[in-house]
């Protein structure tokens, strides 16, 4: 590790399952959804780390966590060697300037009766930085930025009046006109037609290059990972089974979940560079009895008794990790 800006470290959320009146009344005993389950994992300065899994296996609750939009249960978050669980109101304020968040749906975070120019603006004026003039000026250059040109037409309209791709770019000039350090992008492209997904995540690369901002890129999808990840960590019900960097992870799946989430890419791809390695997982996600054993028992093809027991991620080949009995220690 040689300059982490984000460090994850034994990081648990669990949310207490709602029972029914009748349940209430007979005293049954209190279950949890374990979002997140002790997860580690550091960042590097100027790095995209991929957090990657199907829906429901704890990404978001992460990026909230990271973000402390809600409070862990256990578990630190350092940003730039600060515990933020710990910050008090002037630091968090801080925090919460060089921190971005950009969301899968670019609508939920942009109030359609505004005019762009004014959505743009709106984290300079909540935190009173620049004059008018230097607030529209700025909003211009970041338009300009990501490329919502011709800047003077766009600002000027409504968000109905934009397209889908067009509005996840005033999403992100949004976060970036705070120059932000860390940009949290939690399923940034996914709500968008596919061609114009590898526009906006180009767009994403070329901003972390120019200003060198570090992103924690969440996906359910592996073939916008690969385009755009250094690292990348596999979750599954609020674990990381795989993590490592993108290309020994995913040239080189160990988990067999991991195996299973590449083996689902469908499109084909004249360039995938990915080992195709056929696998069928059984059953649904969300059967699983969460037991203390491992996570994906009741849907791995190779289960095998010691996984009633729960693995640990272990380092398998340098800086390679998996969590899983096939690969002992
Ligand atoms: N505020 C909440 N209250 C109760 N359960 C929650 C809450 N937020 C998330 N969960 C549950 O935690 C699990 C992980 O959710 P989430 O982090 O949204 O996953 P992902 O982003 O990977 O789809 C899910 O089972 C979800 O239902
Ligand atoms: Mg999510």
């Amino acid at each position: 590790m040689v300059n982490p800006v984000v460090k994850v470290q034994g990081l648990r959320k669990w949310f207490p399952i709602k029972r029914s009146l009748l349940e209430i009344i007979h005293a049954k005993v209190e279950g949890f959804v374990k979002a997140v389950d002790d997860v580690n994992f550091n960042i590097e300065k100027g790095n995209v780390f991929v957090l990657a899994g199907e829906s429901g296996s704890g990404k978001t609750t992460v990026a909230r966590l990271i973000l402390r939009a809600i409070e862990p249960d256990a578990g630190s978050v350092f940003f730039d060697n600060m515990d933020i669980t710990k910050l008090d109101n002037n630091d968090l304020k801080k925090f919460r300037i060089n921190a971005q968040m950009i969301h899968q749906d670019p609508y939920a975070s942009i109030d359609p009766r505004m005019r762009i120019l004014e959505i743009v603006m709106e984290p300079l004026t909540a935190y009173k930085i620049g004059s008018k003039k230097e607030k529209e000026e700025s909003v211009m250059k970041t338009l300009e930025e990501v490329r919502l040109e011709p800047v003077n037409d766009i600002a000027y309209r409504y968000p109905h009046m934009l397209s889908g791709g067009q509005r996840q770019r005033v999403a992100l000039a949004r976060a970036l006109i705070l120059k932000p350090k860390f940009i949290v992008a939690d399923e940034p492209v996914s709500m968008l037609d596919i061609s114009i997904r590898a526009e906006i995540l180009e767009l994403m690369q070329n901003l972390q290059k120019k200003h060198e901002i570090t992103y924690l890129y969440i996906t359910h999808d592996l073939s916008t990972a690969r385009y755009i990840g250094n690292d990348i960590a596999i979750m599954y019900l609020g674990k990381i089974v795989e993590k490592g960097p993108i290309d020994k992870v995913l040239l080189n799946p160990l988990h067999p979940y991991t195996q299973a989430l590449i083996d689902a890419i469908s499109e084909p791809d004249p360039n995938n560079r990915f080992v195709e390695k056929k696998i069928r997982i059984k059953n649904e996600m969300g059967k699983e009895i969460m037991y203390g054993g491992c996570n994906f028992e009741l849907r791995c093809p190779y289960a095998m008794d010691i996984c009633k027991t729960e693995p640990e991620l272990l380092e398998v080949e340098e800086s390679h990790y998996v969590s899983c009995f096939l690969y002992p220690k």
